[in-house]
């Protein structure tokens, strides 16, 4: 077991990859799962999962890009389990929500959940992580940090570049409180929720062909890289950023 008795918590687990990434960590022996989102029935079924599994979990509603709700989400955590060793930073919209490329209202959006939504989890989470004397933090990033997407929002770009900047960043920050914090950046994964440009068949298509791998990635195969960051196997590793595309960043 490569998480015994850790308790973690992952945004954005309803759904996707944080679902994935949810049923990994309790698969691995995690002693809590707190799955945390905006959407209730389906974080509940996670839970559920999980549960009828064997493992322990439980749901909270929380909008990552509002600080009150992180306060609660972070104190039902503690009441619950007692500490908070794993924070995984993955919920997150799409930068093709709004069709409308030039968008002030969505760039601001964009910046809120994905760019915001990040930093009030490195903040709250890292203060409860000090109280036991430390922790590993994820963060969901992506290759449009890294490249340009012509269907894709410069919001979303700016706001991914943002999360990665803040991972090397918070690193520094944290070293000595005994947090690690890492960032994964996944490519051509299924689509999000809120996908609408980026959803489109022919699209997807074009750019899975500029894959060397040649295909699309699975949610399980993210969920194993943060798997390994959230581990104590990665124990010397800080302040990175591990690419889950398949290889189109390196072409
Ligand atoms: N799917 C991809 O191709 C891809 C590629 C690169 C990076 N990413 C990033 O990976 C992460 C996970 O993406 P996914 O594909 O699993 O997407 P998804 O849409 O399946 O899951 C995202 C989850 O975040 C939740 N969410 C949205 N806004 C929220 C808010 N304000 N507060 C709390 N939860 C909220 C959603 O309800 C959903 O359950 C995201 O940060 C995304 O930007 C995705």
């Amino acid at each position: 077991m490569r998480l015994s008795n850790k308790i973690a918590l992952v945004t954005g687990a309803a759904g996707g990859m944080g679902r994935a990434t949810a049923l990994t960590f309790a698969r691995e022996g995690a002693g809590g799962v707190i799955i945390a989102d905006i959407e209730d029935a389906d974080g509940a079924a996670v839970v559920d999962e999980i549960t009828a599994a064997g493992g322990a979990a439980y749901y909270v509603h929380l909008d990552v890009a509002d600080e009150a709700s992180w306060h609660a989400a972070i104190t039902a955590t503690l009441e619950r389990f007692g500490r908070l060793d794993i924070l995984v930073n993955n919920a997150g919209i799409s930068g093709t929500f709004d069709p409308d490329r030039t968008s002030t209202a969505f760039f601001e959006r964009l910046m809120a959940v994905n760019t915001r939504g990040a930093f009030l989890g490195i903040k709250h989470g890292t203060e409860a992580m000090k109280r036991t004397g430390g922790g590993s933090i994820v963060n969901l990033s992506s290759i449009s940090a890294h490249i340009g997407q012509a269907e894709v929002h410069l919001g979303y770009s700016a706001s991914k570049g943002a999360v990665k900047s803040m991972t090397t960043a918070a690193a520094v920050h944290y070293a000595g409180d005994g947090i690690r914090v890492n960032a994964v950046a996944p490519g051509m994964l299924p689509a999000m929720r809120t996908s609408r440009g980026s959803a489109d068949p022919v699209w997807r298509a074009q750019q899975i062909d500029g894959v060397p791998l040649k295909r699309e990635g699975k949610a399980q195969e993210v969920a194993d890289v943060v798997l390994f960051l959230a581990s104590d196997e990665s124990s010397y590793v800080t302040g990175t950023e591990i690419m889950v595309d398949g290889g189109l960043t390196a072409v």
